[in-house]
């Protein structure tokens, strides 16, 4: 599978680069604007320089890198880069991990309650609250919770802005009470019962647990979806001459996280903030079609909005299929056999969900012979010839496709509440914005009629071809 070329930086690029200062940086900007592989250009000076300074003052100790991401498959993605990126040398100790993967290492073997077993144990917790079919909300709740303060601190909870958790369904004070004094305590205790412990108490472990080895460089990609709990944990096992990059677009966040900088210990001084401008990634089209679905969001200073000014490619119009779900497959696939070359370029199929949302995906390909990977969750970027890759939408975080390819998109797997505002429509709009980001040249969106996801609604006509499939 196709993955990112090496490309000249831009002045806006190289200031960053060449800024080999130790201490923090935080490096923002939207979707496309080269943020990850700044980063990564950044990893290769400050490696070349400390290898060298190493060399020079004959130390012993390795120079000890780590590049971390919320997901696996960027992870793999990050480490085929980061690969082609560092020179090849014994004195480099370079670990390219997911955070919950490094965690380990630090805490050691422990049984992690898996996300089955913790909505087990909270869905008693949860009984009143669930009477105004809010379950899921107040679980997410918990774990903005649990992520955001570290659990000395969780009364803070109570009197702090509740950012990146949309205004509606409102907590109030009575509610933030509620859940302070009855779920979490009793929640603790079920883990105790059962010997477990959830993701959020490795991060803290990995918080706590002294530093057996300290780092010299740290990039964490996509840290808006990182708790703060977690950087929190990072950023107790840096050397005192470290040089940490955070790189963030609040904009894309898809899960219930938020902290502010001064919250994990990092003052965010405007010298360490560095924002890029340019979006290299998308065509006008495409991000003309995916600003409406951002527009009017709660704006955070570590988000950026989409801007299709800031493209200086034109591309294909994209398109909108509404059909039956064969039909939209059959439509896009026609479509990309005419726009695409198979051997030199990428394409993705994205869902909102896994499992057997991908089955119809895989037999429209293989009656065309068209080859295909799965990346959902792959710690492995794939080695293979295959042009076209199934994942999910949340896996496709950080990646990019010339292609994309978004086939039923319902209601039913995109699910919110009726109010402006609500948490789950806010961030499901953030998710399809950053799915469409994913695609440097065309980018269609397929729906059943009648069933179609209210997301779609949002999309503004003027930007996309519409093609209805009549049902025979
Ligand atoms: N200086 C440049 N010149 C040309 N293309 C560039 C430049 N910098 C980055 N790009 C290209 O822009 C695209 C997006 O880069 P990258 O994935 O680093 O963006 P990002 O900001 O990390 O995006 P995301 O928020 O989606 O992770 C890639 O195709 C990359 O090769
Ligand atoms: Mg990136």
């Amino acid at each position: 599978m196709r993955i990112l070329s090496d490309v000249e930086p831009t002045d806006e690029q190289l200031k960053i680069i060449g800024d080999i200062k130790p201490g923090y940086r935080i490096i923002r900007g939207a979707a496309g604007s080269g943020k990850t592989t700044t980063a990564l250009r950044c990893l290769r000076e400050l490696v070349t320089v400390r290898l060298k300074r190493r060399q020079r003052h004959g130390h012993e100790a390795p120079v000890r890198v780590l590049v971390l991401t919320f997901n696996r498959t960027l992870k793999g993605y990050i480490s085929e880069l980061a690969r082609n990126c560092v020179p090849n040398d014994d004195a480099l100790d370079l670990t390219i991990s997911t955070f919950a993967r490094w965690a380990r290492t630090i805490v050691g073997d422990i049984d992690i309650a898996g996300r089955d077993q913790e909505s087990a144990m909270l869905r008693p917790l949860l009984q009143s609250f669930a009477t105004a079919g809010k379950h899921d909300f107040f679980a997410d709740e918990v774990a903005y919770i649990l992520g955001r303060f570290a659990p000395e601190n969780r009364a803070e909870y109570l009197t702090v802005r509740r950012q990146g958790r949309g205004l509606s369904p409102r907590v109030d004070r009575p509610l933030r009470e509620q859940l302070l004094r009855d779920v979490l305590p009793a929640y603790e205790q079920s883990k105790i019962k059962r010997g477990l412990i959830d993701w959020n108490d490795l991060a803290v472990l990995a918080a706590d647990t002294q530093p057996g080895v300290s780092y010299d460089v740290v990039i964490v990609d996509e840290t808006q979806d990182f708790s703060a709990n977690q950087v929190r944990a990072v950023t107790r096992h840096l050397q005192d001459s470290h040089n940490t990059t955070f790189i963030i677009d609040a904009m894309q966040r898809i899960y219930p996280r938020y902290f502010t900088w001064r919250e994990v210990d990092i003052t965010a001084r405007p010298e360490i903030i560095h924002t890029l401008r340019e979006n290299y990634r998308n065509t006008e089209s495409i991000a003309a079609f995916a600003i409406p679905l951002v527009d009017g969001l709660p704006a955070e200073d570590d988000g950026t909005v989409p801007d299709f000014t800031a493209c200086s490619r034109s591309g294909a119009t994209p398109l909108v299929v509404e059909g039956r779900y064969s039909h939209q497959l059959q439509v896009m696939l026609d479509r990309l056999t005419q726009i695409t070359d198979f051997w030199t370029e990428s394409i993705a199929i994205l869902q909102p969900r896994g499992g057997g949302w991908f089955s119809e995906a895989r037999k429209a390909l293989q009656s065309r012979g068209i080859a295909f990977c799965e990346l959902t969750r792959e710690n492995e970027w794939p080695a293979g010839p295959e042009a076209v890759a199934l994942c999910t939408i949340h896996s496709a975080k950080g990646l990019e496709f010339d292609h994309v390819l978004l086939p039923g998109l319902s209601q039913e797997v995109t699910p919110h509440g009726p109010e402006d505002g609500d948490a789950d429509l806010d961030r499901l709009r953030r998710m399809l914005a950053m799915a469409i980001g994913r695609a440097r040249k065309s980018v269609m969106i397929g729906y059943k009629p009648g069933e179609e996801s209210s997301l779609v609604g949002l999309l503004n006509p003027s930007t996309y071809e519409l093609v209805k499939v009549q049902t025979p």
